[in-house]
């Protein structure tokens, strides 16, 4: 038995020494972060339990990097620690217990409540305000000089500034890659075929321990300061907080998200907004930390082995979770695109248990050298679709080939894949059940000819029972033929019969919009509509008369000519006319007497009298442009209430500014004339 325990700890030992060394040395990790922390924590469990087996040099004790020989060593003259995690409110309950019984104080300590920055921990040295050398944590005593590659990080200040700088002070902190420069960044390695970061902290390791700093200086990496190591010859103040707020003064960047709280109420509470608002940040965090703020009581407090007692980190559930993809399925989407789909071995991560992920093409399974039988990370941040990330070189089974089907695995056409698109598409159209099961559905959603009860199970269901082929046909059903279908029965049927009749009037644009023809969305088939006036036009201008039309560009109108092109489309356009689709006929638009022409408006901010949709289709109906974004092209936003980043933009760019009275005023007077 304690054989068996002593040999678990040395394999854990082991595996861990290994993993710190892909980690730490290489940045290149060959498990999870999540994978790695349960081992850590089995092994400090079984040392635990088992004392006689605990060992000083056990990786447990230690801080995990090791140097690389290519740098020279710097050795810290106060070691750069770790800290202490905790995963649950228990187990931060108990940290703060813990802290109250050694003060032996009946107060609640204040807390410095900190984002935990996924990245690299520095030290600034800086001797009499001007930045003297840079080191990595390393080992924890000694790290590696990254002087001349830290130099080039933009926020980071050569000099700082003030009367009461000290005349040596060691500054502390996290350099990462921010989230949109790693994104930038592996769009582009991708493009160039070169190997992608696994995740913004390993970006940002790599391109600090770059040999030649000009590699570096191309990398957008940042530092946030967390602490002060050495100090010479110096006063600082006795909060946590407040020496921050100091180091902030000497030009030292902070992140915006530093507080002061107490108790556990406080501390869950700033968890729980981080947590939720992690999404928003520009920069990776894996948790939040907890710091006793007064230095006083720090010192109380002292420190175990490799962390101080007087903080802990707080860690978040694991974004990313390893395990095994299984198969590959191939999904045929409405447009006819491919789509692979990653069949996974469930795993739990980021909340929920993910058993398929899109794969999105071919080139992403190339790009991530997938094959069947590999050990994958699967990545879940919320809100945010499942991927597959990367695949480990974990070689535990057998691994097969993925083969790209040349056939479709639904109707058995040819697969298309055109040089310059991502995606392989079906060339079967209407002919494929699955395209034509996508294109009724599209064609009775909400936004086109909002045919209520029709949803994709019922869809399914009429394709499946070949009640119907194309969208004409579900204007021949008959109530009889519905009611026996699952979950219908006669009331459901006669709703939708009804709904069928109702949907009948509609409007030029949103027909356009039900055929379901390839980038043309909401946006395009109104100004479709309003530029041609009549479907017969539409159908016959060419790519020219297309470009004419707002917002049509080479690629919108090679879709529409193509669409049109197919004869079987233009059976299915006559039979829904037949059916008694009809629109009110619109009037052509005197374009340049409309008020607004030419003119381009932002909404912004939450509008309260009326909705946003309105207030953009009125000001349209007056002949102005509505956009997304403020640019310089931008002639007046019209800000509601907490309107943002917008008006800001606005603002710095000499905008005009209206709020919604003033629309109301505005929308009002052109009605007057
Ligand atoms: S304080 C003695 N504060 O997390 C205390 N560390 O797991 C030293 N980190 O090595 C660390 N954000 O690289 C501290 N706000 C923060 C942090 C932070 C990220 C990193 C740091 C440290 C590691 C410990």
């Amino acid at each position: 038995m304690t054989n068996s325990v002593k040999d678990t700890i040395l394999k854990l030992r082991e595996q861990i020494t290994l993993h710190n060394i892909h980690y730490h040395t290489h940045d290149s990790p060959i498990i999870t972060d999540a994978e790695y922390d349960r081992k850590i924590q089995q092994l400090r469990e079984l040392e635990q339990q088992n004392p006689q087996f605990d060992t000083p040099d056990s990786p447990s004790h230690k801080v995990g990097g090791t140097v690389l020989d290519t740098f020279s060593k710097v050795k810290h003259e106060i070691p750069m620690l770790s800290l202490g995690n905790v995963f649950s409110s228990e187990e931060l309950s108990d940290f703060i217990e813990r802290l109250n019984n050694r003060l032996n104080s009946t107060t609640e300590p204040l807390f410095c409540v900190e984002p935990k920055l996924d990245g690299l921990a520095i030290s600034l040295l800086y001797q009499q305000g001007i930045l003297f050398r840079a080191a990595t944590r390393g080992d924890g005593n000694v790290g590696e000089d990254v002087t001349h590659n830290v130099k080039t990080i933009r926020n980071i200040p050569h000099i700082l500034k003030g009367d009461n700088v000290p005349d040596t002070i060691e500054i502390r902190g996290e350099v990462v890659m921010p989230i949109a420069a790693f994104n930038t960044y592996n769009e582009k390695a991708t493009q160039k075929g070169e190997k992608n970061f696994a995740n913004p902290r390993n970006a940002a390791a790599g391109s600090l321990r770059q040999l030649d700093s000009k590699i570096t200086a191309k990398r957008p990496l940042a530092f946030y300061c967390y602490g002060i190591g050495l100090l010479k010859k110096g006063i600082l103040p006795n909060s946590h907080y407040q020496r921050l707020q100091l180091l902030k003064q000497w030009g030292l960047p902070l992140t915006n998200e530093i507080e002061i709280t107490t108790g556990i109420k406080g501390c869950m509470d700033y968890y729980q907004f981080m947590l939720e608002n992690r999404n928003t940040l520009p920069y990776e965090i894996d948790g939040t930390v907890y710091k006793v703020d007064d230095i006083a009581l720090q010192q109380q407090l002292g420190f175990i082995s490799r962390a101080p007692r007087w903080a802990t980190a707080h860690k978040f559930p694991a974004q990313e979770e390893q395990t095994v993809l299984l198969n590959v399925e191939f999904q045929v989407g409405r447009t006819g695109a491919i789509t692979p789909v990653a069949i996974l071995e469930p795993v739990f991560v980021g909340g929920v248990t993910i058993s398929r992920a899109s794969l999105h093409n071919q080139d992403e399974i190339e790009r991530l050298g997938l094959k069947i039988g590999d050990t994958v990370v699967v990545r879940r941040a919320a809100d945010v679709i499942p991927q597959v990330t990367r695949t480990l070189p974990v070689k535990n089974r057998q691994s097969k080939a993925i083969i790209f089907p040349v056939l479709c695995p639904v109707c058995n056409s040819e697969i298309e894949r055109f040089e310059d698109e991502a995606v392989a598409r079906c060339s079967g159209g209407l002919y494929c059940a699955a395209q034509r099961k996508e294109a009724i559905q599209y064609f009775c959603s909400r936004k086109a000819m909002n045919i209520d009860g029709l949803g994709e199970k019922v869809v399914d269901l009429l394709v499946d029972e070949n009640l119907i082929n194309t969208p004409a046909d579900l204007f021949n059903l008959k109530t009889e033929q519905l009611v026996d279908l699952e979950r219908m029965g006669p009331k459901k049927a006669e709703n939708l019969i009804q709904a069928l009749i109702n949907c009948k009037q509609t409007t030029l644009a949103k027909f356009i919009l039900s055929l379901g023809i390839r980038e043309v969305g909401e946006a395009t088939a109104k100004n479709l509509a309003e530029f041609f006036l009549t479907l017969d036009a539409l159908k016959q201008a060419d790519t020219e008369k297309l470009l004419e039309v707002d917002d049509v560009g080479e690629i919108v109108a090679k879709h529409v000519v193509y669409f049109f092109r197919q004869t079987h489309n233009l059976k299915v356009i006559d039979a829904l006319l037949q059916a008694g689709i009809q629109w009110p006929t619109i009037a052509a638009k005197e374009k340049q007497s409309l008020p607004l022409v030419g003119k381009t408006y932002v909404l912004t901010g939450t509008l309260t009298q009326m909705k946003r949709a309105a207030a953009k289709e009125a000001l349209q109906a007056l002949g102005a442009k509505v956009s997304g974004s403020v640019s310089a092209k931008t002639d007046c936003v019209v800000a509601g209430e907490s309107a943002g980043s917008k008006l800001s933009k606005a603002q710095e760019l000499n905008i005009p500014i209206i709020d919604e009275d003033g629309l109301v005023d505005l929308l009002a007077s052109f009605k007057a004339h």
